[in-house]
């Protein structure tokens, strides 16, 4: 790309960081971890989540009502509700 001739840094590195927003981000998980995680939601999970996580009886598990912004919850208080409160009936 003729932008990158004036680099010297500055426009390459641009270039660089809109190259990697554009680009699928690294998995942090393997497929096969995945699709692990996906079956033990499946029976442990789905019924009150939401096979799709969409929510049923418990809240979605995604979209913009889940974890947003305005709840201030993080990424600990996720696995903490999760690690002591769900499933949260006699699903266990
Ligand atoms: C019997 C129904 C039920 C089952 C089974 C269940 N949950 Fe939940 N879950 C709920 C309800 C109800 C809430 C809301 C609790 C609250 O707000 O205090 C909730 C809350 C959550 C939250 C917090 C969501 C938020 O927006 O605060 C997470 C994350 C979660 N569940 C994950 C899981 C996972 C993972 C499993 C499977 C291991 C699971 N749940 C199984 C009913 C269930």
């Amino acid at each position: 790309m003729a932008t990158l001739e004036f680099g010297r840094g500055g426009l390459v590195k641009v270039a660089d960081t809109v190259k990697s927003k554009t680009k699928k981000p690294a998995a942090i998980y393997s497929e096969a971890q995945a699709a692990t995680g996906q079956q033990i939601f499946m029976t442990n999970c789905a019924m009150c989540h939401g096979p799709d996580l969409a929510g049923v009886t418990g809240p979605a598990l995604k979209g913009a009502k889940f974890a947003s912004a305005k709840d201030q919850i993080s990424v600990s208080d996720i696995f903490g509700i999760m690690s002591t409160q769900m499933p949260a009936g006699p699903a266990r």
